[in-house]
């Protein structure tokens, strides 16, 4: 287990829908992710199609009855949020649609529906809980995840293999940054 870096609140991504930020990964690339709400939990939809086994454990939201019901969002104390990766409200993908280099989330926020991610180019549907998709052009393909943990109403990237940088995409962390591109007077 690597760093937890906590990265927004639970409350915050189902306000907004989605929370777009960006991380380098493990070949120094940067990468957008998007996290979402993954409200049907229990749908027991998953065809284990990204084998990567991490919190397949769906909880039955209902059957433990423990805390983590949006109706009450005040932190009602719950400390023992049920363990990393069971149970988590809240997922995160790459934010590029499997299809073509498409972003899901423009920096507006991804369009969902029925707790589906939407792409804009061609319309495909991913699950927001699985990244499954099952119609349209990207048919049969899973979004790339990223770890994260929800732990008493925060969110937490876990994942050893990226490194976060900043909220939002790529090109808001270089504006205003000083950024090479921006004020490039190279004199080599
Ligand atoms: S680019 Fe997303 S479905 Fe075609």
């Amino acid at each position: 287990m690597g760093v937890r870096m906590r990265l927004t609140t639970v409350d915050t991504v189902y306000e907004e829908r989605s929370w777009l930020f960006t991380v380098r990964d493990q070949h120094g690339e940067k990468e957008e992710v998007i996290l979402v709400p993954c409200t049907d939990a229990v749908a027991g939809s998953r065809d284990d199609a990204g084998g990567d086994g991490g919190g397949s454990e769906d909880v039955g939201s209902t059957g433990t009855g423990s805390a983590g019901e949006t109706t009450s969002s005040e932190g009602d104390g719950g400390g023992t949020a049920a363990g990393a990766g069971n149970g988590t409200a809240v997922e995160a993908w790459v934010n590029q649609c499997t299809h073509e280099f498409q972003r899901l989330d423009r920096g507006m926020g991804a369009a969902m529906r029925d707790g589906q991610i939407i792409c804009p180019k061609h319309g495909s549907m991913f699950d927001a809980c699985s990244g499954y998709c099952d119609n349209g052009e990207a048919a049969d393909t899973t979004l790339p995840s990223v770890e994260v943990a929800v732990d008493g109403g925060d969110v937490y990237l876990t994942d050893d293999e990226v490194t976060f940088l900043h909220q939002g995409g790529i090109d808001e962390g270089d504006d205003g940054d000083g950024g090479p591109s921006s004020t490039s007077h190279l004199s080599l």
